[in-house]
């Protein structure tokens, strides 16, 4: 049976929470979608509270995963620890409260998801996602499918990785720079891959951020409180379509909703 894993690019600021809850739901309907995964570390900004985390549930995703604004609000701490839907980088070191892995009912089959976090230009202090993977991959318990947020700046560490992984995981997406990326492909031995889901969030924006703050910074004015944009948005993402007899993959899909 093909079952058909949707992925959200990162959740921006009110608008972009606002525009998930608008069309999540009918965009799991018109593709027919069994699993849905959304990246939510940018829903307050810089973090994401544990309201909104519920929202993004309550909107129609089945796993949140974050990235290097984990910790961005206080607030969720506690969460993670007690919320095993919500998911930080698994290659953060050992005392991080909550997981970066976990193992979901998804009608007959179970699938497993893994958050990872890049280094290259983003976090030095997290160990090596890449035996991060091997790790988690050598436990994990039996799952149909495993999907793989990798949350990460540099295209060349994302690519790195879904090479590393073809054929080990059934899919593989970067998230983080909130801009998509054109080269949705079944890689050689069989994972579906994507560089960068892209964002859910102001259209009109630099990643999210009125863009007259973020000519400002670069103006080299002091950096401010970042403001998200207004105005119409976007939510950006891909379908994987799995095959529960190879757990592989046969198709990948960007979708985009303005
Ligand atoms: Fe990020």
């Amino acid at each position: 049976m093909i079952y058909r894993i949707l992925a959200v690019g990162d959740v921006v600021g009110e608008p972009g929470l606002a525009h998930l809850e608008r069309h999540l739901r009918p965009l799991r309907r018109l593709k027919d979608i069994h699993f849905t995964v959304v990246n939510g570390e940018n829903a307050a900004g810089v973090g994401v509270t544990p309201d909104q985390v519920e929202r993004m549930y309550q909107a129609g995703a089945d796993v949140v995963t974050l990235g290097n604004h984990t910790f961005g609000k206080m607030q969720i701490r506690q969460r993670l620890e007690e919320d095993p839907y919500l998911l930080r980088p698994a290659n953060y070191t050992g005392r991080a409260p909550g997981r970066g892995w976990g193992v979901y009912e998804c009608g007959r089959v179970r699938v497993g998801v893994m958050n990872l976090i890049g280094r290259c230009g983003l976090d030095f202090h997290a160990e090596n996602p890449f035996t991060t993977a091997d790790k988690l991959l050598a436990e994990r318990s039996d799952v149909a499918f495993t999907l793989v947020d990798f949350h990460a700046e540099a295209t060349s560490e994302k690519l790195a990785l879904g090479y590393y992984l073809d054929g080990r995981v059934s899919a593989l997406w970067g998230t983080h720079t909130h801009v998509p990326t054109a080269d949705e492909e079944v890689l050689p031995r069989g994972t579906g891959y994507l560089t960068d889901l892209g964002m859910t969030g102001p259209a009109v924006s630099v990643l999210g951020i009125q863009p007259q703050q973020s000519i400002e910074t670069f103006l080299g004015g002091l950096p401010g409180r970042y403001q998200s944009a207004g105005g119409p948005c976007k939510l950006q993402g891909a379908v994987f379509s799995l095959d529960s007899e190879t757990r592989l993959c046969t198709a990948v899909e960007r979708v985009e909703i303005r």
